[in-house]
């Protein structure tokens, strides 16, 4: 156990308020739906909340059995666990060994990391192009070591870019036999249909994970699942925590995945949002990345240093957002989709965060 780094792959913004003394006055820094669970699954769940003397049904079957007929697939093609975190750190348990290789991209999505490393994996990682994650850099980098599993975010975190479907199954046709790919669509929902890779539910080369977390609202009420073969799907219950799952949250998944019209409704408010992000960005004389996700990456303009000013000026001034860990990513500032009260004090105290950043950056060279 010594020998495991003591790492936190995110710090949470409840974390950094403690430390400042002072709430934030807007959090659009993690990636969280401002826009909030489906009033139908708030009364739902509001409505279970006295039966939390029980434990939620271990299998989840009907949270299971809603989403195999969402898709069309059957219940054993479903797991459901404690968001696609908790799911990560399972499958990279069943997988992954001290010394087996894992592939991923340089800056990609920490938290995975962070299973492979506390399970003894090795971790190789292949720069982004072009702010994208490269699938045939992955797929290279695969055929060369061989790896457990290769780690795709599509649309990926923190960048908010994406792989279209055809770039996605031309890596899938050139990976080694032995190795999975683990497909992260914490996004999908938000994403242009381009980067959806159609659903072969029984292909034994990867596995995919969606969660309730970002376009459903409920982040705070952990629930994800994973879509895959049926062998690959049942090996879960070997190691899962079979009483993981919140009774409420359980509730809470089923009705949200029934209102689909509130869940294009958010879909259409985060993309309004995301629109005046790039607009303030422009305003100021930056430039907003197109994003796919539920938050936009603006590009600071010069290297990481610079953004990390930017930053720290903006959480001195109560906004809570974060940045990419890796460089050349690590130029841009990430910023979640907002309310408009959230967007309307971001665009007052941007372009004062901004000139004052421009002239720390300068007394500092
Ligand atoms: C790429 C990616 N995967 C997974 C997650 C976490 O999902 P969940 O809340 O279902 O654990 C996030 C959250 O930011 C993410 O960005």
């Amino acid at each position: 156990m010594d020998a495991l780094p003591e790492s936190v792959p995110f710090v949470g913004p409840e974390a950094l308020e403690r430390s400042r003394g002072k709430a934030f006055r807007a959090r659009i820094g993690a990636n969280e739906n401002v826009f909030g669970p489906s009033p139908k699954a708030i009364k739902a769940m509001q409505e279970v909340v006295s039966e939390g003397w029980q434990y939620g049904d271990p299998e989840n079957h009907d949270l299971r059995h809603a989403l195999a007929k969402f898709y069309d697939i059957h219940p054993t093609n479903v797991m459901v666990g404690e968001g696609i975190d908790g799911l990560l750190g399972y499958l990279v348990r069943m997988f992954v060994e001290p010394g087996r290789k894992v592939v991923t991209s340089v800056g990609a999505y920490p938290t995975f990391n962070y299973h492979v490393v506390g399970y003894g994996g090795e971790l190789i990682s292949v720069p982004y192009v072009n702010d994208r994650e490269n699938c045939r850099s992955l797929a290279a980098m695969a055929q060369k070591v061989r790896p457990a599993l290769i780690y795709l975010a599509n649309p990926d975190n923190p960048m908010g870019t994406w792989n279209r479907r055809d770039e996605i199954s031309e890596m899938l046709d050139s990976l080694p036999q032995e190795s999975l790919l683990v497909l992260d669509e914490a996004y999908i929902e938000f994403a242009p249909s381009e980067a959806e890779l159609p659903l072969e539910i029984d292909d034994p080369r990867l596995i995919r994970f969606r969660t309730f977390s970002k376009a459903y609202g409920m982040a705070g009420m952990r629930v994800g699942y994973a879509l895959g073969e049926e062998n690959l799907i049942s090996a879960f219950n070997r190691v899962r925590n079979h009483f993981g799952m919140c009774r409420v949250s359980q509730v809470g998944a089923l009705i949200s995945l029934a209102d689909q019209e509130n869940l294009r409704n958010i879909v259409n408010k985060v993309d309004k949002a995301k629109d005046r992000i790039g607009f303030l960005a422009e305003k100021n004389g930056l430039k907003a990345l197109e994003s796919g996700t539920n938050f936009v990456a603006v590009d600071g303009g010069k290297d990481g240093q610079f953004a990390r000013i930017l930053l720290a000026e903006l959480v001195n001034r109560d906004i809570f957002v974060r940045m990419p860990l890796a460089a050349p990513q690590d130029r841009c500032i990430r910023i979640s989709a907002g309310t408009k009260k959230d967007l309307d004090y971001l665009e007052e105290v941007f372009p004062i965060a901004l000139e004052k950043s421009y002239q720390l950056y300068s007394d500092a060279e």
